[in-house]
């Protein structure tokens, strides 16, 4: 067992808002796209950390629904990155037992990126060892909106009642149906927001907030995050024992 594997049960699914990487790039007096690009070398690390450190779901959020407004330039560069990324890292992903997903809106994506998101969801359907879902195209009150029209659909066509309808019923609608909920949400570059992730499913995650811009989160900084999430007493609303 690696020295910064955490010995006690850890968080299962672990979210992260993978934030700071136009800062660094300005640091450094280069492109925001640089950043990206450091940002996107990341992943790999954080990904193959997780079984070492207990975590079986790893979700990350690449693009939100609200990141259309930004240049066209970089909204371009970002696009260009992610097949990019699915081109590196498809090989290492399926060898590594990792099971890769994407949720968020496909409407807006390119054919060719949502084509090869589908060929790598499919080339990776039997790992088993990690979960990655990668958030793009993603905003939560966007996904629950999805939801809700796919859910009045269902009631309009008679396929289910308005009585049936409860949180477990709404769950099934969301683009995360097959995912349990988060169990730590982290956020880099000190930025204290959520900015719109995973809003439905976080009802009760725990958050951590670390100033470190994304491409210098390490190994090593993301156990010692999962080792503080260890010392909380998560009562859900309940006394604890
Ligand atoms: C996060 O880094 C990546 C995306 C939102 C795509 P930013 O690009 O938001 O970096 P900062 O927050 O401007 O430093
Ligand atoms: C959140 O970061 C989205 C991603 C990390 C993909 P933003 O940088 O877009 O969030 P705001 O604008 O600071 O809230
Ligand atoms: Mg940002």
């Amino acid at each position: 067992m690696p020295k910064d594997a955490i010995p006690t049960i850890g968080p299962a699914h672990v979210a992260i808002i993978m934030d700071g990487n136009g800062r660094w790039a300005q640091k450094r007096g280069r492109p925001r796209l640089f950043g990206h690009h450091a940002g996107a070398r990341r992943v790999r690390e954080i990904v193959e950390a997780c079984p070492d450190m207990g975590v079986k779901y790893l979700t990350i959020f690449a693009f939100s629904t609200e990141n259309w407004k930004r240049t066209q330039v970089e909204v371009a560069g970002l696009m260009s990155l992610f097949r990019k990324y699915i081109e590196r890292e498809a090989k290492a992903l399926v060898r590594n037992g990792v099971r890769v997903r994407f949720i968020g809106d496909r409407i807006r994506l390119d054919e060719k990126l949502v084509a090869m998101m589908d060929e790598l969801e499919l080339l990776t359907s039997h790992n088993d060892l990690i979960h990655l879902t990668i958030a793009l195209n993603y905003g939560g009150r966007d996904e629950v909106t999805r939801a809700a029209k796919r859910l009045a659909l269902e009631i309009e066509q008679g396929r289910l009642t308005h009585d049936e309808v409860d949180a477990e019923t709404l769950s099934r609608f969301l683009d995360t149906h097959v995912l349990p909920d988060p169990d730590l949400v982290i956020r880099t570059s000190g930025e204290a927001r959520i900015s719109n992730f995973l809003l439905w499913q976080s009802a009760y995650a725990e958050y951590e907030f670390v100033d470190t811009l994304w491409p210098d989160f390490s190994r090593t900084e993301f156990a010692r995050v999962l080792a503080s999430y260890g010392k909380r007493d998560r009562r859900f609303g309940a006394v604890s024992a």
